[in-house]
């Protein structure tokens, strides 16, 4: 049968040089990500030669009708498919799961012609980046994001990594993915408070980035909200433009312009630590929260009027996310940012908006104006 085209698709780039990879932002099953991969793995050392695939899902991701898709599109390009399925969740993303994808790549005989696709969540994709990050030195990856934070986030950028059990992400490495196929109807299975996290990035994106952006997001509340297809496709393929923009300048984090992206993630992590990683806060939810918290941080340094953390508020309450947790002390919160791997030694620096649309990196603030901050949260 031949392949619909999707007229409605929207094509990103990410502009890495020798690295570069597309995006496609579609809204038409998997029709299509057959082409989509030869042409992506035609521009890697891969080449023509592609043979095989092993495609990593989840539990819940396999219940769905895009694994069989997804599998029929590659196949259909000639590329044979096996597919291994890990447990969901945050406990998947571990050093043990990735030497069971390991053992699937010796499988399967995976040579320099086999490619990962990872289909799935932020879990799946920095999992099965990992392991094509180190099977055979470097195996290229295709990611397929299912939720709306993969979607606009950690399927862009290149950091993949699994967890420690006592540091979360902290082995890893920078592995460029060959092609992002996202396709936006995989979101219509998902459920709604992991819908509003990914929305919490997307505003991010608006305050550091884009405050047309952030006015676009205010006005389409309500079709971002009903899942509108082409609302969809705009929110994912604009965040993803934008987080390519700051990747293509800092690839590997070293110029300190990726720092940006941590914005309302300072706060953000702490209050995960503290509230101890067992879903009661999601990671979206504190973000959402740390957003507030570091507005309200660059109002107390002379920064900002109060108008931009209003706005803020606003639209996070309107996408039904978080701005205040409750049960959580501020000494608690100053601990676990203490404790943060991306504090050096014990300074603790925000990235904070100048204005709409244009972040700053601090130098240390005050103890005490970050305390105060911090006992806003649970008000
Ligand atoms: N590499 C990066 O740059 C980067 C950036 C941000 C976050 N991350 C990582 O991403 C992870 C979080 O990602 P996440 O929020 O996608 O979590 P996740 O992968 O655990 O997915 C959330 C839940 O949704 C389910 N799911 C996935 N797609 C679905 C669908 N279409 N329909 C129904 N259910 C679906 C999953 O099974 C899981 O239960 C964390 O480990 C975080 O560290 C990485
Ligand atoms: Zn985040």
């Amino acid at each position: 049968m031949p392949e619909l085209v999707d007229l409605h698709a929207i094509q990103v780039s990410v502009e890495l040089g020798p690295r570069s990879y597309p995006i496609h932002v579609g809204s038409q099953g998997a029709d299509g990500l057959g082409r989509f991969a030869r042409e992506a793995l035609e521009a890697t050392w891969a080449g023509r030669s592609t043979r095989s695939a092993l495609l990593v899902t989840d539990h819940n991701v396999a219940e769905c009708s895009y694994l069989p898709a997804s599998r029929s599109a590659l196949e259909g390009v000639g590329i044979a498919v096996r597919i291994a399925v890990v447990p969901s969740g945050e406990a998947t993303k571990c050093l043990a799961t990735a030497s069971t994808l390991y053992d699937e790549l010796i499988a399967m005989k995976a040579d320099r012609h086999s490619v990962v696709v990872a289909l799935g969540g932020g879990v799946i994709g920095d999992l099965a980046g990992f392991v094509a990050a180190t099977y055979s030195r470097g195996l290229p990856l295709i990611m397929c994001p299912t939720t709306l934070l993969a979607q606009v986030d950690s399927s862009v950028g290149g950091k993949v990594g699994v967890n420690h059990p006592q540091a979360k992400n902290i082995i890893g490495a920078f592995h460029q993915p060959a092609g992002v196929w996202i396709d936006t109807t995989t979101l219509d299975t998902l459920p709604p408070r992991e819908f509003r996290c990914g929305l919490a990035e997307v505003v991010k994106y608006g305050v550091i980035l884009d405050s047309g952006f952030f006015a676009w997001l205010e006005r389409e509340t309500g079709s971002i909200l009903d899942r509108r297809p082409g609302a969809l496709r705009e929110i994912v393929a604009h965040s993803c433009r934008l987080k390519a923009q700051v990747v293509s300048q800092d690839e590997r984090e070293e110029t300190g312009l990726r720092a940006v992206l941590n914005f309302g993630h300072t706060i953000g992590h702490a209050i995960e630590a503290a509230a101890g990683y067992k879903g009661t806060v999601l990671h979206g939810e504190a973000v959402a929260a740390g957003m507030v918290a570091e507005c309200r941080l660059a109002e107390r340094l002379g920064w900002l009027g109060p108008d931009l953390t209003n706005r803020l508020v606003s639209l996070l309450g309107r996408f039904g996310l978080p701005t205040t947790v409750s049960g959580l002390h501020e000494e608690q919160l100053l601990e676990a940012m203490s404790r943060d791997k991306k504090n050096q030694g014990s300074r603790i620096r925000f990235v904070l908006p100048r204005t709409l649309g244009r972040v700053e990196l601090t130098d240390a603030p005050e103890l005490d104006d970050v305390r105060s901050v911090l006992s806003t949260l649970s008000s």
